[in-house]
This record gives structure tokens, sequence and C-alpha cells, in this order.
């Protein structure tokens, strides 16, 4: 692991220490998964609607009743994330990390469940609840995963470890994207089985969990025990001598003695949160309003309004693209810092944005710009891994210390499941009115973003979490108006 000139040099990363990240980062696998699970066998489970729909009413739904629940059953998966991400903090306070994540793995054998047995039972409300379950076991899983390994990594490596969260993510969207190929899931019998995968890492993880330790600044902040939090930290660092972590850690809990709990209403109203809860839900936004999720759902429509062939292979080029950007940035991030890279993937999206809009423009008139268009969406997909995609979800657990980190990871979670359901939701219905020029609107919305995170946030590479949440402070003493 490379290291950066100006701070002390990274504590050995130990297997134990990778073999915990792995375990909570299969959390990040299944969200992926089930983001991207519903695009390939649309028209199955819309057959199965009709099919269901005849047996018991010995007529079909018609084609606009047929709509109205595959998008209910699409949509209602991030209404379950905005309930699971919102009740992250709740969750942790009580259960602690480990817990949680091993509670809601329950969730997804649930919800894989009721898809699964859905088509034996002839059932098409089971999809939708199921879908609802799997939404809110998301929810905290975008939560429960980003903290659980923001607070076991070392702090040099923060970064690195808490975009292998991302990377979990894409690799849940590829492997889903192949899994659900006709001849392989996708197919009209063999699709319930495709949505009920979701249930074996679920167990593999509910297996593994046990032998990891629970997060030693829940132990040693929250629990006070500093016993079994040294004893964590031993096994995580694979060394005896893990003074300056618990020291930092004390300091961290010694000042949070001093506040009250901070609830989330406490998060908009006390200066020294505010200027960061802003700029983690602002995140967020930037993330989802980049129109990423625009691609990742509807990308087979779009490659075949561009006159692509073969769009579902383009869609996978897309999901792989995704894959190796996440990677790439993975070695970035301790070495450019999230500022940087999060301005430049913006940046880079809104110029491959302005592209798409110029070949789904004139394509018709030209059809070699399809080309044009594929690449374009590729540059998309590959500029918001290099920042968008990873940094909001762990740099939220960087902004704020041990006693507000809760509340916030809840209410960025929510703004940031809120705006994938709006953009889930409206982006049809923007597409009819917009045309080819529907991504000019995610444009305007990116350079104001950039804006945004040129002008008001702070680096946070190398930097502990008390001197982040210090450094805002300061800043809110500076100025009196606050945010
Ligand atoms: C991020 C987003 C998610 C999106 C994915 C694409 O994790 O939160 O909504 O689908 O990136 O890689």
């Amino acid at each position: 692991m490379e290291r950066m000139q100006d701070e002390k040099p990274p504590k050995k990363v130990t297997l134990y220490l990778l073999f915990s990240i792995s375990t909570a980062v299969i959390g990040s696998l299944q969200f992926g998964y089930n983001t991207g699970v519903i695009n390939a066998p649309e028209q199955k489970l819309r057959r199965f609607f009709q099919n269901v729909s005849m047996e018991r009413y010995g007529e079909p739904f018609s084609p606009g009743t047929n709509t109205m629940v595959w998008s209910f059953a699409v949509a209602i998966f991030s209404v379950g994330g905005m309930v699971g991400s919102f009740s992250v903090g709740a969750v942790v306070t009580k259960f602690g990390r480990r817990k949680s994540m091993l509670l809601a793995n329950i969730l997804a054998i649930i919800g894989g469940g009721f898809m699964g047995l859905s088509g034996l039972a002839r059932s098409y409300e089971m999809v939708i609840v199921g879908r609802l379950i799997i939404g809110v076991f998301c929810g905290l899983c975008t939560g429960l995963t980003p903290m659980y390994v923001g607070e076991i990594a070392p702090t040099a490596l923060r970064g690195a470890f808490g975009t292998l969260h991302q990377l979990g993510v894409v690799i849940g969207i590829l492997v889903a994207q192949v899994f659900g190929l006709e001849f392989l899931l996708g197919s009209d019998l063999l699709w319930p089985l495709l949505l009920a995968l979701t249930i074996l890492p679920a167990i593999v993880q509910s297996i593994l969990l046990p032998f990891c330790p629970e997060s030693p600044r829940y132990l040693l902040i929250v629990l006070n025990q500093e016993e079994e939090a040294r004893k964590a930290m031993v096994r995580l660092r694979g060394c005896e001598d893990v003074s300056d972590d618990i020291n930092e850690m004390k300091e961290e809990g010694m000042k949070m003695a001093l506040e009250k709990k901070v609830t989330i209403p406490e998060l908009f109203r006390s200066p020294n949160y505010r200027q960061p809860i802003i700029i983690a839900i602002i995140l967020q936004l930037s993330q989802q309003l980049s129109g990423i999720n625009a691609v990742f759902y509807y990308s087979t429509g779009i490659f075949d309004t561009a006159g692509v062939t073969q769009p579902i292979y383009a869609t996978i080029g897309a999901g792989v693209v995704n894959t190796v950007f996440t990677v790439v940035s993975l070695f970035l991030v301790e070495r450019a810092g999230r500022r940087t890279l999060h301005m430049i993937g913006l940046a880079g999206m809104a110029f491959f944005a302005l592209i798409m809009t110029i070949s789904l423009a004139l394509v018709k008139a030209n059809p070699s710009l399809s080309y044009l268009a594929i690449v374009a969406v590729f540059g998309f997909v590959a500029s918001f891994e290099m920042g968008p995609g990873p940094i909001p979800w762990f740099i939220v657990a960087e902004l704020f210390s041990q006693g507000p980190r809760p509340a916030a990871m809840a209410v960025s979670g929510l703004s940031n499941w809120t705006a994938n359901f709006l953009v889930g939701l409206g982006f049809p219905k923007l597409e009819e009115l917009c045309g080819p020029y529907v991504f000019i609107i995610f444009m305007v919305l990116l350079i104001l973003f950039f804006i945004f995170t040129f002008l008001r946030v702070p680096e946070t590479r190398g930097r502990t979490f008390d001197d982040i949440a210090q450094g805002f402070a300061a800043s809110a003493g500076k100025s009196l108006r606050g945010f």
C-alpha cells in the first residue's frame, strides 16, 4: 500500500482487518445486486403479472395496469431504502455495528424468500412485498457498511477502504446484469431464483460476522468498554501497542461526553454540525442527481434510442467500465484526495452529458454517432466512479465524530435514497418531455455541484475524525452567521 509524505506511516494492514472489511462489504454487494437485478428480467416479470391476472380474473391486466404494477415493484425498493437508511442511526445505537449487520440479514432472507416463492405462489403481490423488504435491507446496508468500515480502518487508509463499499456495489450490479442474461437466470422459468439469490450472501455474511470484531470506537466511546475495545484493536492492527488509536478515540469520547446526545434536529441547530450536515446532504444529492441511475436503470433504452444493435451488451459494458474505474479511484483516493477526485468526477460527467446530448440529438441524421453515444455513456460512468460514486458514501462517516455520526448517516442516507427514488421515477417522464436533451438537466446540476464542492467541501484525507470535527467547529466559531 502506498502512503503519503505528509503523515505518519499507516499501520500494517492485517489479514484480520481485511477479513472484517470484506465481510462487511458483502452488504454493499447486496445493495448493488438488488439495484441491478430488476433491469434485465423486465419483460419476464411483466408476462408473469399478465398470467397471474389471467388465472385469477380470467383476463389480462390492461397495459396501463401492468405498467403500474411493474413500476410499483421497481420503485418500492427505493421507498424501502429510505426507511432502512433513516433507521440506521437508531439501529446502530441500540445494537452496535456488528449485530445490526447480522440482524439486517434476516430482512434479506425474508425479502428474498418472498420474491423466490412468488412464482410458485402465483402472486405478484409477493414480488412487491419482497422488493419493499429488500429495499429496507439495502437502505440499512448503505449506512451500516460505510460506518463500520470507516470506524475500523486506519486513518491513512480510510478512503481506500471506504471505496471498497462502492466496489462492492458495482460488482453487485455487474453480477446482477450478467446473471440476468436470458440464457443464465433471466428466463421465464428462473427469474424467481435470480431475485432470491440475495439470500445466499446474507447467509454467508451471517456465518462470518461472529468472527469479526465489534467496532472498537463503538465499544470504547459508546459502551465505555476500554478493555474490549483494546482487544479488538490489537487484533485488527496486529500489534500490541495500539495506544495511539485508543488515545485518539478517548480524546474524541471525552469531547463527546461534554456534549449532549446528538439528535437529528440538533444536527441542523448546532453551528458545529450545520456545515458538515449540509455538505453531507449535498454530496449525496450530487451523487444521485448526477443522473447516474438514469443510466443504470434505463441504459438499455438509451442505447436503443442511440441505434446500438445489442443494447444489453452495451449495458454490461457500462457495468464493466463502472467496476474498472472504481478500482482506479480506490488507488487514487489516498493520493489525490476526496475533494479533487469529486470535482474531477463531476466535471467529467458534465462533459460527457454534453457529448451524450449531442450524439443523441444527431444520431438520426448520422447513425455512426451511436458509437459516440456509447463512448459518452462509458465516459459518464467512468467519471462517476472517480469521485461521485464512492466518496459521498464514506465521507459522511469522516465529516462527523462518534456522537453525531449515526444521526448524520441517517439524514444523508435518506437524502440519497429520496433523490434515487425521484430520478428512478421521474426520468422516463423527463425523457418524454425533453427527448435527447434530457441529460442537459443533469449537466446543469453537475456544474452547480462542482461549484459547491469547490467552495465548501474540505479535504478529509489523512485527518483524524476529531481533527475534521475541530475544523468545522473552528469555522463555525469564526462565522457566527453559520453556514
Ligand atoms: C452508487 C449509487 C447507486 C448507483 C451506483 C452505481 O453506489 O449510490 O445508486 O446505482 O453507485 O455504481
